[in-house]
């Protein structure tokens, strides 16, 4: 006998179950019996999956295995170690063994038991996974930064948009109070009115796998000492001896994905892919979508951004093996006659964001605070008297994310913020990469005149990958 469900008890794993097996599923469900029209929201555990388990990704995992309304249902990686290894966390956690495993992320992503993602795979993958997984109607907590250009952003900002699905930023210095007590400090004035804005990034590289010090133990062995994987380039002894097969665990192919294939070195594959442009951004793109995100924050600028962007930068050749800039400072017009100076490498500008005004200013960063007014450093939040603008609080970023999976409600870092937090990156490197001034529309969301910088926004992808 068909099992009667009640109004209360119908969630929406359970209506796209009881759906499928008595009526014949409509292709597009309306939002409405999907508990998104704001009024319904799905109750129960949300089912999440998670997919790109290298190091970020456990990392949320472990945060999203902390709290009771969710369940980890399924796990997705393109390393058989990595997707091994996250099983085994997420069933070791559960003392089950009901955590399933996937090669291929569209896969999980027809589930139709699953409500919800985690997308931690390299930048080079961010557009087609979240796309997908929007298409799908997932939500989803996505990765800074949101894409590797602002093409494949905008495609995920309308994929979000048009699906109706709630999307959260790995950028989670917003649910820390520091980050929101300085961010208020600017939005309630009491810096008088902004004039400068400061965000200092990392520069160089990091050899975040240790795969790179690996590669120069290795590159010990030939006469020409090599201290620095920059330096390497391609039919050189140095790369010819770091090109080797890739290891059978990893699925190289698909890893390598929609960018330009090359050969397998270890020293940029996981975690160090950021430091070569065919897979990531380098030290800019890493970091803006923590300290320019919480800039803009402050600047009330999460759906505007600069109109005229200029940057200087050292890159090492462009086919080198880490060919990220290693050294840059990027100055940007904002609305109001607001200047913002972003820069790695550079001893005047301090880690982290500060905001200049014409009475005062205050710096935050990890583990950092500092004020032109001693009173401000007192307390977890400034006083409330002095909260005549209250932003938005969560408590806690995966925890934010589940809460408004079931309010319908904006995230604390929705997509929109997510891009806009972004885009100054990707014009800085523009402008460094033509070496010259470029100007911004924010409204159209294009670069005025300038056809060779035009081209940056996007990129060429490898067949057969492409964006819908
Ligand atoms: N919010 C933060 O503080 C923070 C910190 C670190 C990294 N990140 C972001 O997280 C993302 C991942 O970075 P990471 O350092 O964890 O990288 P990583 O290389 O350590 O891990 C990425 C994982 O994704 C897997 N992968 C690659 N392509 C895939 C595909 N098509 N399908 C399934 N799995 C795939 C890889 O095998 C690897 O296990 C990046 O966008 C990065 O910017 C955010």
């Amino acid at each position: 006998m068909k099992k009667m469900l009640t109004n209360k008890s119908v969630n929406r794993r359970q209506f796209l179950k009881a759906a499928g097996a008595a009526i014949v599923l409509p292709t597009i469900l309306p939002s409405s019996v999907l508990g998104r029209d704001g009024n319904t929201p799905p109750s129960g555990k949300i089912n999440l999956g998670v997919i790109g388990m290298g190091w970020q990704g456990p990392g949320n995992t472990q945060s999203f295995l902390a709290e009771s309304d969710c369940q980890v249902v399924a796990a997705c990686d393109i390393d058989a170690g990595h997707l091994q290894d996250a099983l085994n966390m997420v069933n070791d956690h559960y003392q089950t063994k009901d955590c399933k495993g996937y090669h291929d992320y569209h896969e999980l992503l027809a589930r139709e038991d699953i409500d919800a993602v985690m997308i931690a795979v390299p930048d080079n993958w961010h557009a087609l996974v979240a796309t997908e997984a929007a298409r799908r109607k997932k939500d989803i907590y996505g990765e800074k930064p949101l894409a590797k250009t602002i093409a494949e952003q905008q495609a995920i900002v309308k994929a979000v948009e048009k699906n109706k699905i709630i999307w959260q930023t790995g950028s989670w210095q917003r649910s820390q109070a520091p980050f929101h007590k300085a961010a208020e400090i600017v939005r309630n004035g009491l810096i008088g009115d902004l004039t400068r804005v400061e965000v200092g990034l990392p520069a160089g590289f990091a050899d975040f796998s240790g795969e790179g010090k690996e590669a120069l133990n290795k590159l010990a062995a030939l006469p020409d000492k090599i201290s620095d994987l920059s330096k390497v380039t391609p039919g050189t002894p140095a790369w010819n001896l770091l090109a080797t097969d890739p290891p059978a665990a990893l699925d190289y192919n698909t890893w390598i994905g929609p960018a330009k294939m090359e050969p397998y070195i270890a020293a940029r594959l996981h975690k160090n892919w950021r430091w070569n442009y065919n897979t990531g951004g380098g030290q800019l793109l890493d970091w803006i979508g923590h300290h320019c995100d919480i800039a803009h924050w402050g600047m009330d600028c999460d759906n505007s951004g600069p109109s005229e962007i200029e940057g200087q930068g050292e890159f090492p050749a462009p086919d080198a093996l880490w060919n990220t800039c290693t050294k840059y400072r990027i100055e940007l017009k904002y609305p109001k006659n607001i200047t913002m100076v972003i820069a790695g490498g550079h001893g005047d500008i301090r880690s982290g964001t500060k905001w200049i005004g014409t009475e005062g200013w205050v710096w935050v960063d990890r583990g950092g605070f500092d004020a032109s007014n001693a009173d401000w450093k007192k307390g977890k939040n400034l006083p409330d008297e002095l909260r005549k603008v209250k932003l938005y609080e969560s408590r806690g970023h995966q925890r934010n994310f589940l809460d408004c999976i079931k309010s319908r409600q904006p995230t604390i870092t929705p997509v929109q913020t997510a891009h806009h937090s972004a885009i100054p990156g990707h014009l800085g490197l523009i402008s460094m990469r033509v070496g010259r001034k470029i100007s911004w529309d924010v409204k159209s969301e294009k670069i005025h005149g300038d056809s060779e910088a035009s081209k940056w926004l996007t990129r060429t992808y490898r067949t057969p990958w492409h964006l819908a």
